[in-house]
């Protein structure tokens, strides 16, 4: 249970609150850089800002305050130039770090003034990594876009997916941390949704957490495990400060204001040996729908069952009436360090887990108990016999709803599988 001044402080994101602050000293992915191949501009709001994320014609991106200086009009309907992002109604030219370098009336009417010097747009660092777009919008210096261990890996498939979800990131992130929730939102939601009262999945029996440099790890043993098991011995990971990372896929829980959130998915699948070496051009990314056409909530994949139950604690849950159990003991842990990591960034410190040194950000490795299974590939006779191999090169997309038809089949051709008549 927390008190509400407490519950506020961990979840609001403004420029002026001490959440907003500490998350204002990360990186965060904002978009698929595969999204400003189609189009020049993209309206972002990312911690209560309304930004403009634009790809100028040298391929160099920007992200400006939505509003121009001059009357405020919005920037999404600029021209991208050479050199920036310029105003389509009277014409004002920004460049990435926001100088005004041409103001066409202004600069003939009155060409000593320099009138432009005197202006600036507000204007935030992108970096392109992981075919992904990171923003940073916190002090200088700007510490390092995390090259985090599996963007390194190569001969895979890789997708980025995304979805706007309508509630707080904080109780996103808590999902991060939360080993129990699998058996039930996930496993045994799948049972009732075929219509079965059971069997249900095997129950949890024992919990662990243990922090690392990036996050910390949960560990669990079931029913069907036991603590040679690598879910007990190397676990999962809640990476620091707003993903969740599991071997094949991160998630991250980006805030867009203190009453959505941007889920923004990386996904890796290894293609089987006799399709190596395989390289992949783009990195396709996509939106997925969470309601279906009757407004209904889609529950048929994985993180649209997670999105339902963040939804479902209301836009902001209300911590007051919460009744914390022994579940909940990486929740207190990822809450405590955030409270901490909030008087480190108020003394003028470095919060958990900022990437400085680029040596370390050569390759970040992080806790993975089936790295052969990524770095070396699969054999494709080991799909019918392997557990692990056939749960991670499914066919379908089985995290969020809506993979258009053209990522599924460069999928399906990537990884050698038979067109349309399953997993080969
Ligand atoms: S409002 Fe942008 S140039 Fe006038
Ligand atoms: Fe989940």
């Amino acid at each position: 249970m927390l008190d509400h001044e407490t519950n506020r402080k961990l979840s609001q994101v403004g420029a002026d609150t001490p959440m907003g602050a500490l998350l204002r000293r990360y990186w965060h992915p904002i978009a698929g850089a595969a999204e400003m191949e189609r189009r020049p501009t993209m309206p972002i709001r990312l911690m209560g800002e309304d930004l403009v994320l634009y790809r100028d014609l040298s391929g160099g991106y920007g992200l400006l305050d939505r509003h121009c200086c001059h009357r405020r009009a919005d920037l999404t309907n600029g021209y991208v130039e050479a050199n920036g992002l310029r105003c389509s109604y009277h014409g004002w030219l920004y460049d990435a770090r926001g100088a005004c370098i041409e103001q066409p009336f202004e600069d003939i009417a009155d060409p000593d003034s320099r009138f432009r010097d005197k202006v600036r747009i507000r204007s935030y660092p992108v970096e392109e990594k992981a075919g992904m777009l990171w923003a940073y919008l916190g002090p200088d210096p700007a510490p390092l876009v995390p090259t985090w261990e599996p963007f390194t890996w190569a001969n895979g498939f890789r997708q980025v997916v995304l979805a706007e979800i309508p509630c707080n990131w904080f109780q996103c992130q808590e999902n991060s941390i939360d080993p129990v929730h699998f058996e039930w939102q996930h496993e045994n939601w799948r049972v009732r949704a075929r219509g079965a009262a059971g069997p249900y999945a095997p129950k949890h029996l024992r919990i662990d957490f243990d922090e690392f440099d990036w996050g910390i790890s949960y560990k669990r043993v079931r029913e069907n495990t036991d603590e040679n098991h690598p879910l007990w011995t190397v676990g999962r990971n809640c990476l620091w400060p707003n993903a969740l990372f599991t071997g094949d896929h991160f998630e991250w829980r980006v805030p867009i204001d203190d009453d959505n959130t941007l889920s923004i998915g990386w996904f890796f699948n290894p293609v089987p040996k006799d399709r190596r070496p395989f390289a992949q051009n783009e990195i396709p990314c996509w939106r997925g729908p969470i309601k279906d056409a009757d407004g209904r909530w889609i529950t048929s994949h994985v993180m649209n069952q997670d999105f339902v139950a963040w939804v479902g604690q209301g836009t902001l849950a209300d911590r007051s009436k919460e009744r914390l159990g022994r579940s909940d003991r990486g929740v207190i842990m990822m809450r405590r360090q955030f409270l901490a990591d909030i008087e480190r960034v108020e003394r003028g410190e470095d919060p958990k887990a900022v990437v400085r040194d680029a040596a370390v950000n050569d390759c970040i490795e992080l806790p993975i108990f089936d790295r052969d299974f990524f770095v070396d590939g699969w054999a494709r006779e080991d799909l019918a016999d392997a557990a692990h191999v056939r749960t991670r090169s499914t066919l379908d997309f089985v995290f969020q709803s809506g993979q258009p038809a053209d990522v599924r089949a460069a999928y399906v051709e990537a990884m050698g599988f038979d067109r349309d008549g399953g997993a080969g």
